[in-house]
């Protein structure tokens, strides 16, 4: 259909394309004796999204990329291949690896028609979970990553082994936000908006997840998008998350409505009701002015077929040292503010300088990092290497259940949180997962001497 012919508005985002298909998953590139070798290609070109050709930012011609599946003890070999008119880089989001060398070093760049081979120890205690891969690099990742350079990474463990968990049914949620033309070519970032984007799991529009009566699956939903907030709720099926930014909680926290911001993943258990039906998936109406998200349809549940007897879901999980009691080696206070006309995005009065080093640390101090917004917006605070636990929101203590790599800083209020920055030298970035914000300076950089 040529937008505008039935009177529809060109805007109209969702026209063309196919809703209702079943879930499927991208493809998977798993490690086998201890090795993930694999290439991925990042160009501008032909991929189908929702049941449609369109022209994207992929890698490997796919929408989201290929999903890696690794294990503890891994070498990840990652050769990335720059087909694309302009710099770009990779980064690892969350692994607790190096930050220099090969590694996930986001100061290399990789120019057009060049390639870089990335190589990635994962250490034999990492924390098992989902993270997600994307470009890097600064004041152009919001166009890629908001294009479709992005997928995510399964790192196998000892979560995946517990009683009520293991053998589950598993399903990958990945959550992108982008925009097509009436040509089908993708609209640049700072040209979509949440109202005219299309809101996507796997690439596909609204598609359909199936559940037998009282079976219990595992979700892994990652929110991959390049700025976008969602408020995930399945109707009549409360949320029994179990996981946050691949940390397995201590115990299960159940929900009706689980926020993620820009970068943030949860995993959560859901327990299909003991009679067939058709439950929505939503977006819950979010946030506020610029960041509001609207009520949208992002998938649908059926439940049929021959019912599961259910088993009991688990309580408790795995435990995590708890930072918050214990005395630091230093408290540090930063800003992250929006200010002037045109907009300046800044932490400390700063823009982001690959050559200026923000924050100096000591390797493994255990340092408090309080995160203060001046501004009105929501803001996904991000560092890279090592996680961190939140310990109050607005200065108010909160019980935490896992750690973070990314966590939102509310409208002039604050986070305060402790991590130890443990094993790795090096320099590496804390910045805000709104990809635009992240491009126009909101970046930071940190040396751990
Ligand atoms: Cu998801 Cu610095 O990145
Ligand atoms: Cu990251
Ligand atoms: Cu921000």
């Amino acid at each position: 259909m040529v937008a505008g012919t039935t009177g529809e508005p060109a805007a109209s985002p969702a026209a063309h394309f196919a809703s209702g298909a079943d879930l499927v998953e991208p493809s998977v590139r798993a490690s086998a004796h201890g090795v993930l070798e694999t290439t991925l290609t990042a160009q501008v070109g032909t991929t189908t999204v929702a049941g449609q050709p369109v022209t994207a930012w992929v890698y490997e011609g796919s929408f989201p990329g290929p999903t890696l599946r690794i294990r503890n003890g891994d070498t990840v070999r990652v050769k990335v291949i720059n087909d694309l008119t302009e710099m770009t880089n990779f980064h690892t989001h969350g692994f607790h690896v190096s930050p220099g060398g090969r590694s996930d070093n986001i100061f290399v760049m990789i120019p057009p028609g060049e390639s870089f081979q990335y190589e990635y120890r994962i250490p034999t205690n990492h924390s098992p979970g989902l993270y997600w891969y994307h470009p890097h690099p600064h004041g152009i990742s919001d166009d890629q990553v908001a294009g479709g350079l992005a997928g995510v990474i399964v790192n196998e463990g000892e979560l995946d082994q517990l009683p009520g968990i293991v053998g589950l049914t598993e399903r990958l949620v990945i959550i992108q936000a982008t925009q097509f033309g009436p040509d089908g070519a993708v609209v640049a970032a700072g040209d979509q908006s949440a109202t005219t984007q299309l809101h996507l799991i796997n690439g596909q529009l609204q598609p359909v997840i199936r559940m037998r009566p009282g079976e219990p699956q595992r979700w892994r939903i990652a929110n991959i998008s390049a700025g976008n907030f969602y408020n995930l709720a399945l109707a009549g099926h409360p949320l029994h998350q179990i996981a946050n930014d691949a940390n397995p909680l201590d115990v299960v926290q159940s929900t009706n409505a689980l926020v993620l911001g820009p970068g943030e993943r949860a995993e959560v258990l859901v327990q299909a009701n003991s009679s067939p039906g058709t439950y929505e998936f939503r977006n819950l109406l979010w946030g506020g002015e610029f960041q509001a998200m609207p009520d949208i349809l992002l998938a649908t549940v059926i439940v049929e077929g021959q019912p599961v007897t259910p088993t009991p879901l688990p309580t408790t999980l795995l435990p995590f040292e708890d930072l918050s009691q214990l005395p630091v080696d230093r408290q540090r206070h930063l800003t992250f503010q929006i200010m002037g006309s045109p907009s300046q995005f800044l932490i400390d009065g700063q823009m982001f300088d690959p050559d200026r080093i923000d924050q100096t640390v000591q390797l493994n101090a255990l340092e408090e990092w309080v995160i203060h917004n001046t501004s009105e917006d929501w803001h996904p605070f991000h560092i890279h290497v090592n996680d961190f636990q939140v310990a109050a929101v607005n200065g108010e203590p909160i019980v935490s259940h896992s750690y973070d790599d990314t966590y939102l800083v509310p409208p002039y209020g604050s986070i305060t949180m402790r991590t130890r920055f443990l094993d790795f030298k090096g320099t590496f970035v804390y910045h805000c997962h709104i990809l635009f914000h992240e491009d126009h300076g909101m970046m930071g950089v940190v040396a751990v001497v």
